[in-house]
């Protein structure tokens, strides 16, 4: 079984990954849209959620049990305390390798009141005899406890107030199905397109206070994997370099440099991302070339080629997957700016 925790340690030097940064959290919570008119894109869920939002206000109860997915630093913990402000509850907030005893989560279940919202992330990760415990709740808002030991031993039920579970997850695959049957209802949070991302830096500046125009927002925008966190890194990034070299002010030519510098390239690739893309065109022809192959070559994981590299190689149509294995495609030769061979093995 693959355990992700890789993500804080194989991720941090990286400026284009979508995961968190410790140090990053308190710049991310003063940027963190706070109302679902703030909250950039993703129009078909906020439709979606608006309804859903009103519909449970007018009946006076709490919304459905709700499972936000999508790659990380797309907006799904920003999207749960959205949830909670609307819906005018308390939000409490914890997540899957958090909850390490059956006990810890039957403690914050029946502390809850009602209309409160659980925050779980990372809901894949929880532990399986945990997740039993959630069921009843769930369903019932129902505890089911064991009293007594041996033949003695007899269940309990409690009864719990009216909460709402919002579950996060970068790997909805991953979550039993039991589990994602008991969810009212799912939303995917997609990649964002490059207006979406340009309105998201230019938000993002303001709150800043950085001067800046148009241009520059897209041009920070462009080079964000379509991850608004990205963009809040670059920004950041991009910002420190003015401050550092020029007078604070953001013009294109030194947003430009700046993520030049930081070896990002126009489309948001860095370093590793070519790296992958070159090794599989130049040891293996173009691929295919099977993944623990690649990840030998490449001397990464195979679950981080998987969850962190790929997605974003993949949604650009510069690699392919297929049942032989990975390959790169016409588009990814172009980027490297490299004739592709007219004699591969495909
Ligand atoms: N639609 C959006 N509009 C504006 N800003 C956004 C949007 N979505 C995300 N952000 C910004 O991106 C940052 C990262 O978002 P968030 O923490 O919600 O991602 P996540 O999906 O929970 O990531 P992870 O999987 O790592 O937990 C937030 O601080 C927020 O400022
Ligand atoms: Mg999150």
């Amino acid at each position: 079984m693959i355990e992700s925790n890789f993500d804080e340690s194989c991720e941090e030097p990286r400026e284009v990954s979508g995961g968190s940064k410790d140090e990053e959290e308190i710049f991310e919570v003063n940027l963190r849209p706070r109302s679902l008119a703030e909250f950039v894109g993703q129009e078909e869920l906020k439709d979606g959620l608006d309804i859903f939002i009103n519909a449970a206000k007018k009946r006076g109860e709490p919304i459905d049990h709700t499972l936000l997915y999508g790659n990380p630093g797309l907006g799904k913990t920003t999207l749960a305390h959205i949830i909670a402000n609307e819906m005018e509850g308390n939000i409490r907030i914890t997540s899957g390798p958090a909850l390490e005893r059956v006990g810890d989560l039957a403690a914050i279940l029946s502390n809850l009141q009602k209309g409160d919202i659980l925050f779980i992330d990372e809901i894949h990760r929880m532990n399986r005899a945990i997740e039993e415990v959630l069921y009843p709740a769930m369903e019932d808002f129902a505890l089911d406890l064991v009293v007594g030991k041996g033949p003695s031993a007899r269940t309990l039920r409690l009864g719990l107030e009216k909460f709402t579970i919002i579950g996060a997850t970068t790997r909805p695959s991953l979550l039993s199905s039991p589990l994602r049957d008991r969810f009212g209802s799912t939303y995917r949070l997609n990649f964002y397109n490059n207006d979406e991302m340009g309105s998201i830096v230019s938000r993002s500046a303001g709150i800043l206070g950085v001067k800046t125009d148009d241009t520059t927002c897209q041009t920070i925008a462009e080079r964000s994997r379509k991850t608004p966190r990205i963009a809040n890194r670059l920004l950041k990034r991009v910002r420190d370099y003015s401050q550092v070299k020029h007078d604070g002010d953001l013009t294109s030519e030194i947003a430009n440099a700046a993520l030049d510098m930081l070896a990002i390239d126009p489309l948001g690739l860095d370093a590793v991302d070519r790296g992958i893309l070159e090794v599989i065109i130049d040891k293996f022809h173009g691929g295919p070339v099977g993944l623990t192959t690649l990840a030998a070559a490449t001397q990464e994981e195979t679950a981080s080629l998987e969850e962190i590299y790929e997605p974003f190689l993949l949604q650009l149509g510069f690699i392919e997957r297929t049942p032989r294995g990975r390959i790169v495609t016409d588009k990814g030769y172009e980027h490297l700016g490299l004739e592709k061979p007219t004699d591969t093995l495909l």
